[in-house]
Parts: structure tokens; sequence; C-alpha cells
């Protein structure tokens, strides 16, 4: 019985593919409820609690910020939230028993990202498992100020990352993944050797739409890379946002 549900819950990981087309419905309460609630059943650092996620509602909100950063189906998807990292509430929690917070910024940040991600993808599989789609949005970044703006964020949280859950109306092919001899290591790091470095790439040489993986190391982490960018950005926006990270 619990054997077969694991087989389930693999083939669930093993069918994975980011879904950029969605049929215009909506989701049933019962199954956002589900989605929501795996979402807040994830493990979280200390119970500390510090992430938030914003449910984007308004279509006219959601047109907004699917423009800013360029991604339509930002848009079409049924379901779209952000997540935050946030100490606010952690904050306005110590406040309202008279402690306050101490110098954590920095290490929190860190852990806020990791609860972050750890409810988003409590939610992603619980909406992959309900037959839905979903796809991540770093591209939150390309329009962080603008989102703390329109979200009224407060001080001491930040926009990570956005989630978008819809029923499919694509099937992409799967796209590859580096092998776990390159991923898993054993009991210390193993440094790669050039046999290794090719291995990688020629796992990745499928990746559907571009000729080479190289293009999209480039793209992103290159010399003129999109990270490049983001990299002045994000710091930045963290100051103004109240973080104190040094
Ligand atoms: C943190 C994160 C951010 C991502 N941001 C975007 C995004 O902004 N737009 C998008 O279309 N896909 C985004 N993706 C999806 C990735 O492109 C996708 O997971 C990757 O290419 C592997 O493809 P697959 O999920 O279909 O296996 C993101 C994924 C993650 C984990």
């Amino acid at each position: 019985m619990a054997k077969d549900l694991g087989e389930r819950v693999y083939s669930i990981f093993a069918n994975h593919r980011s879904i950029r087309k969605f049929k215009q419905v909506e989701i049933p309460d019962r199954d956002l409820e589900m989605i929501m609630e795996a979402g807040r059943r994830a493990p979280t650092d200390a119970s500390l609690h510090l992430w938030t996620a914003v449910r984007i509602k308004d279509r006219g909100l959601r047109r907004k910020i699917s423009d800013l950063i360029g991604q339509e189906h930002v848009y079409t998807a049924s379901e779209f939230f952000i997540f935050l990292a946030d100490l606010y509430r952690l904050k306005s929690l110590l406040e309202h028993r008279g402690r306050s917070m101490g110098d954590v910024d920095y290490a929190l940040f860190i852990f806020a990202a990791i609860d972050a991600a750890l409810a988003a993808e409590n939610m992603a599989i619980m909406a992959e498992s309900l037959g839905y789609g979903i796809c991540f949005i770093g591209g939150v970044q390309a329009a962080a100020e603008e989102i703390i703006d329109l979200l009224e964020l407060p001080e001491k949280t930040y926009p990570l990352f956005g989630l978008v859950i819809g029923v499919p109306d694509e099937m992409p092919e799967l796209r590859p993944r580096l092998p776990r001899s390159i991923m898993f290591h054993e009991n210390k790091y193993r440094r790669y050797s050039s046999e290794d470095l090719d291995l990688s790439f020629r796992a990745m040489a499928s990746y559907p739409g571009v000729d080479d993986w190289i293009r999209i190391l480039d793209r992103y982490a290159g010399i003129d890379g999109v990270f490049v960018k983001r990299n002045k950005t994000i710091p930045e926006l963290l100051k103004k946002q109240g973080f104190r990270l040094s």
C-alpha cells in the first residue's frame, strides 16, 4: 500500500515539466485549499515561519506584473503566488511580546529563502499530484522594486520568486537534469574532472530548443548574464527594505 503510494509520488517527480500554457479555468476551492495547506504544513526553520505568499487575485494587478516581467503565463495561469522572505512578521511577533529582534537579518534571510522554497515546492507537488501544471517565476526579480510597491511590502520583506498554477494546455518535452554521479557526492566534495564536465554537457544536450547548454549558463551567469544585474539590484533593494546585511 505505502509502496504503491511511493511509486505514484515518484511518478510525479519523474514527470515534472514546467507548464507555461494554461486553460482558462478556475481551480476548485477544495483543490486550492489542499495546495495552500500543503504549503502551510512545510517544515520551517525553528518554527519561525519566515515566509509569506501573496496570492495575486486581482486580474488588473496580475496583468501589470505579467507585463512588467514579460511573462504571459503569469497572467494566463489560474493562480499566481508571490513568495516573500518575511522577517517583518517575526519582528512584529517579538515586539508584540515586548522583545526586540536581534542582529539576525543576514542569517535569517538565508533561512527565509529556504522556508519559502520548501513551502512553494510542497504546493507545487500537491498541485501536480492533483493534475495541475506549475511554473516557478524567478522573473519577479526583473521587477522586484515595482512589485514591492504594488504589493505594499513592509520593511524586512522581499519578493523572492513566484509560482503559477493552472490546468496545462501543453505537454512540453521533459527537460534533462545532470546525472546522479555529478549531483551526489560521497563523504566529501569530489572536484570535477574534464570528463565529468564533458559528461555534464552531454547530459544536458537534449535541452529542448537549445543547441548547447553553455548558451543557457552564459545567458544567466556569464559576464553579461541576467544575474550580473540582479547581483547589484538585490542587495540594494534589500537594504532599502531595511535588511541589515553586513
Ligand atoms: C527558482 C526558479 C525560478 C524560475 N523562474 C522561471 C521564470 O521566471 N520563468 C519561467 O518560465 N520558468 C522559470 N523557472 C522554470 C525553469 O526554467 C525550469 O524549472 C527549468 O528550465 C527546468 O525545466 P522543467 O521544470 O520543465 O524540468 C524557474 C525555476 C526555478 C526553480
